[in-house]
């Protein structure tokens, strides 16, 4: 078994994004600018809000953090959203979900501009994405992906497994481990809430994928010998001998489906660094496709 470490493959990324960013400036250019919006005090989002900014910092580039009231209506976060659309200065931006539910978060991501949409959530960029056109990926199954390129893991022709269908993380990663390409060319399904038999499916899977958010769903009976398991799941769970009052857990059961794998990603660090450096990565393109001024 093989630990996929995604702190110390985005940590490389990081860095090399660093590098990039300090030529840009060398050479006199503008370092590229992150916005993240968060609405309300959703602890959790607070949390990954905080961490993206901070990372912008480490590589170099600039950020804003608009923080908004829970009770802000959608109009006027629509005029915020026209607001960031229109300043030249800022290379892309975020709106942090989950939105309040008087807020439709599907108007919302639709007023995005496409060219400043690094979340990959806009379906201009799922579209283009699905056909295999020039595209923001979302950060999270592009973490995914970049992390398997990595360890030089090849899933050409391997049965797939991707249990969850989320518009963010499975929806996307299906299609992409699907794709004809680098890293693709496996024979996916995407198994969901109404999926029959899942054992069944995971257990001949040579690459599972777990997004699902259920702590240590995935057991060891559910998993063959020798499987790739990719690990998504980012639950808090309360334990009070934790500073934080809280641990993160994964979809699987790490400690008895680990011994059976080839390779692993750990929760915490593994898929969750990747996704923020892959974020930062899709800003770093957004500044070199669109607002290279
Ligand atoms: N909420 C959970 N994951 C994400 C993400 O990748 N981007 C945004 N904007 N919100 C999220």
């Amino acid at each position: 078994m093989q630990l996929l470490d995604g702190k110390q493959t985005a940590q490389a990324i990081k860095d090399e994004i660093k590098s990039t960013v300090a030529e840009m400036t060398a050479e006199g250019k503008r370092p590229p600018h992150l916005a993240a919006v968060l609405v309300g005090n959703d602890g959790a989002s607070l949390t990954y809000v905080g961490s993206k900014v901070r990372s912008c910092e480490q590589v170099g580039f600039q950020s804003t953090l608009i923080r908004l009231e829970d009770s802000i209506s959608e109009t006027a976060l629509l005029d915020e959203i026209t607001r960031l659309n229109k300043d030249s200065q800022i290379d892309g931006y975020i709106v942090q979900l989950p939105l309040p539910k008087h807020i439709d978060a599907g108007r919302i991501l639709m007023a995005v501009d496409p060219k400043k949409d690094v979340d990959g959530f806009h379906p201009s960029n799922f579209g283009k994405m699905a056909l295999d056109m020039q595209a923001f990926i979302p950060a999270t199954p592009f973490g995914i992906v970049e992390l398997l390129q990595r360890y030089q893991i090849d899933i050409q022709g391997k049965e797939c497994v991707v249990i969850g269908r989320s518009h963010i993380v499975g929806r996307p990663i299906s299609i992409l481990l699907s794709q004809k390409g680098e890293i693709g060319n496996a024979t996916v399904t995407l198994a969901h809430s109404r999926t029959q038999n899942l054992a069944q499916l995971t257990r001949r899977a040579d690459v599972v994928i777990s997004a699902l958010g259920i702590p240590e769903f995935l057991k060891a009976d559910m998993v063959k010998d020798g499987a790739i398991v990719v690990d998504v799941g980012i639950t808090r769970v309360a334990d009070d001998t934790h500073p934080k009052g809280y641990r993160i857990k994964g979809d699987v059961d790490f400690d008895a489906v680990a011994p059976k794998t080839s390779y692993i990603t750990p929760v915490p660090g593994g898929v969750g660094p990747m996704t923020i450096a892959m974020l930062l990565k899709n800003t770093l393109l957004a500044r070199q496709w669109y607002h290279s001024a």
